[in-house]
């Protein structure tokens, strides 16, 4: 049977991959970091670890609560979105600028060799939920900035990690999921996370059609860099 680890599952996207999996039979293990969500996560059937991204002890504990586990997938949800304001007229406070870069970059730095290697086994993917709003070349806009930085910094994580993992059967992806009505989305926001989760998870399991390396959004149309 197989089985994805989602980091970041007790609301919003991560709780929709959560469901989506463990309503097609795979074997689902997903993190909180706090009791929020996780008796809605063990009521779908999934094992659920704490893991706080901006504590690295977390790192080695979810590891070793992770013991021999392999995985066909593993997706980095867990992201903040800080300030809305444009860093280009008010600079970001240094303790903003911590969370937003600490959870959404430094977070994922800490992920990568701790979790790449279980998705060898399986030639498994590993997914990262970036956002169009840290594509440069597609850059329109400058609210959210500290935002749009830690999606930017986190896509070179994703290349870094294509070029080191990929080279071992793992295909490392940044995917755009579309503006989707969640607590960070907002209610005007275009797409439920059912409708954007289904688009990711095609994405996820079209491996030809989306090799690593590469930054897509959930309608598998590709997002410049
Ligand atoms: N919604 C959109 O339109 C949109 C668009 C582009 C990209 N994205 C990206 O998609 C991902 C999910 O977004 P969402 O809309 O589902 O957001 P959300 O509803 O705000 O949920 C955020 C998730 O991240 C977790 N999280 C935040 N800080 C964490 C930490 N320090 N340690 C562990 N978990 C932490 C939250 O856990 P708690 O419940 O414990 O806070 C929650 O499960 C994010 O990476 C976001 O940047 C979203």
């Amino acid at each position: 049977m197989a089985s994805v680890l989602i980091v970041g599952a007790s609301r919003g996207i991560g709780f929709e991959f959560a469901r989506q999996y463990r309503a097609e039979g795979w074997t689902v293990h997903a993190t909180v970091r706090s009791p929020s969500g996780r008796a809605a996560l063990e009521a779908l059937g999934a094992q659920v670890h704490r893991f706080d991204a901006l504590d690295e002890a977390d790192v080695a504990a979810l590891d070793e609560q992770l013991g021999e586990a392999s995985f066909e997938g593993v997706i980095v949800n867990a992201g903040v979105i800080g300030s809305r304001e444009a860093s280009t007229t008010r600079p970001p406070e240094s303790d903003e600028f911590a969370l937003v870069m600490g959870t959404n970059v430094l977070a994922p730095m800490r992920l990568v060799p701790a979790l790449a290697p279980r998705l060898v086994p399986a030639r498994g993917t590993l997914a990262f939920l970036s956002s169009r709003m840290g594509s440069i070349g597609e850059a329109d806009a400058t609210y959210a900035s500290t935002y749009r930085v830690s999606k930017a910094a986190l896509n070179m994580v994703v290349r870094l990690a294509h070029i080191e993992f990929g080279q071992q059967g793992v295909r490392v992806l940044a995917l755009h999921p579309g503006w989707v009505r969640t607590d960070m989305g907002g209610k005007g926001a275009n797409i439920e996370a059912a409708t954007s989760v289904t688009g990711m998870r095609a994405v996820i399991a079209e491996r030809k059609a989306h090799p690593g390396g590469t930054f897509v959004d959930y309608t598998g149309t590709p997002v410049a860099w």
